[in-house]
């Protein structure tokens, strides 16, 4: 399935519409909790000319309302459950307290229909977050259930005006514009490159404009919230630079030039001033540019402040001298990953894998154990060495924990950026590491969500 306007839009689209950034729609309790509640509801996410979808929201918007915090302070999110079937919820990229980490049958029950769960939570860092479901995530987010989650630096840097925020979410749509639930679960998709759609949303709606002025610096938060689609962006070719990967700001702009990945649970933020007014379009750049979103720069009304980076956040550094030392091999998968599955198998055990459907596994191993893949001491520098021998990109996620990306296929990196998910090509061999200072059970899994089901999923002990 390709993502090609040419053949999909038959029909001219409507005025489009402005992407409302998600408000903080929360209703406190008395407690001081905010209510987050999932529940089904409705959207049209090929705009006014297409049907309305059947979703799973929280707060009946799409994306979940924009949960913003400062640094150091708590979030309070009293979770309510009106789905027909149990979920919790995962705040993507917090350095969390183990029990708040939302990973249904490793860190807490599935909170079930009808239920409620009170999330209670420090978040350390400053930077862009995301929360979505953590249970048949692979079913759940992409049918909705993902939003926003800022935490702002103490000192405000950018008005709220030209500070924006921008979900970007992949759906499978059929040819009425609704999206098509009947595919949800195909083994056909874990088996390749995930769960793939051919619409791109950008705050629930499609196709939209975001307001700019000229000469003012603006913030704009991407999150990549699909459950497959890596997005190739160009931030270049609308006079953008880099500030920020996975919630971590650096501590200079970077100018980056072509394509940047933007993988399934990644992060980007971006700064421009734009300097003439006009459209200046968001475009995923996989084969033809294709424009998805349309910045609409008007006149400035106000002064133009110079740019001023927020700090950096201070997370522990890795010890490289004494560090655990493991290797992360992937295998499996479609187009020739099942070969590597056979040389410790015979061909009856990948049969019957098959037929579980766990086709993916990391050293060896498909899925979900008992025993934890490692243990690390409270403390300790855990280094991973991750070989992918599959024929698929994957986007790896670490739990709880920022880590360092410190080489690529045995070179030392220019920058070696703090992420809390990282991309692997095809053949390609990444190093990281990271100090295991958070006690608990944590998840590593592929961030494509059919792939985590189908075996790309295991878990570590800090003790
Ligand atoms: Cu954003 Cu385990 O996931
Ligand atoms: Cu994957």
């Amino acid at each position: 399935m390709k993502l090609d306007r040419r053949s999909f839009l038959k029909t001219t689209l409507a005025s489009c519409a402005t992407a409302a950034v998600p408000q903080l729609a929360l209703a406190k309790s008395s407690e001081g909790f905010l209510e987050l509640k999932a529940a089904n509801g409705k959207a049209h996410l090929y705009g006014d000319k297409g049907g309305a979808s059947d979703l799973w929201l929280y707060n009946n918007r799409l994306p979940g309302p924009e949960i913003r915090v400062k640094q150091g302070e708590k979030v309070r999110v009293r979770f309510i459950n009106e789905l027909d079937e149990p979920t919790s919820i995962h705040w993507h990229g917090i350095r969390i307290d183990n029990t708040m980490d939302g990973v249904a049958g490793l860190t807490q029950p599935a909170v079930k229909p009808g239920d409620s769960f009170d999330y209670d939570f420090v978040v350390p860092d400053a930077g862009t977050y995301w929360y979505h479901a953590h249970n048949m995530s692979w079913n759940q987010v992409p049918r909705g259930l993902s939003g926003p989650l800022i935490v702002d630096e103490h000192k405000q840097l950018f008005p709220p005006e030209t500070d924006i925020t921008l979900v970007l979410s992949d759906w499978r749509l059929d040819e009425d514009g609704v999206l098509d639930t009947a595919s949800f679960g195909a083994m056909h998709d874990f088996f390749h490159a995930g769960r793939l759609g051919n619409w791109l949303t950008v705050n629930g709606v499609s196709l939209p404009d975001i307001a700019m002025r000229t000469g003012v610096w603006h913030r704009v938060r991407l999150i990549n919230a699909s459950a497959s689609r890596i997005l190739d962006l160009a931030p270049e070719r609308f006079g953008a630079r880099v500030i920020a990967l996975d919630g971590q700001v650096f501590s200079e702009p970077r100018d980056v030039s072509g394509v940047v990945r933007l993988a399934p649970a990644q992060r980007m933020d971006l700064v421009m001033r734009p300097t003439k007014t006009g459209t200046l379009p968001l475009e995923m750049m996989t084969g033809q540019p294709f424009t998805f979103a349309n910045f609409q720069v008007t006149e400035a009304q106000g002064s133009d402040l110079p740019l001023t980076l927020p700090p950096v956040n201070r997370l522990p550094e890795p010890d490289l001298e004494d560090a655990l030392e493991l290797p992360l091999v992937m295998q499996g998968g479609a187009m020739g990953g099942m070969r590597s599955l056979l040389e410790d198998r015979t061909e009856e055990d990948v049969r019957s894998m098959m037929q579980d459907g766990q086709f993916w596994t990391f050293n060896g191993i498909p899925g979900m154990q008992d025993q934890p893949m490692f243990s690390a001491r409270r403390g300790e520098t855990v280094v991973l060495e991750s070989r992918n021998d599959t024929s698929f990109a994957h986007a790896m996620h670490v739990h709880g924990h920022h880590f360092r990306v410190l080489a690529r296929d045995g070179e030392t990196l220019e920058h070696q950026d703090w992420r809390d998910t990282f991309t692997t090509d095809p053949r390609e061999t990444v190093k990281i590491a990271f100090v295991a200072d958070n006690p608990g059970k944590w998840l590593i899994h592929c961030h494509m969500l059919g792939h985590a089901a189908s075996g790309m999923m295991t878990w570590f002990e800090v003790s």
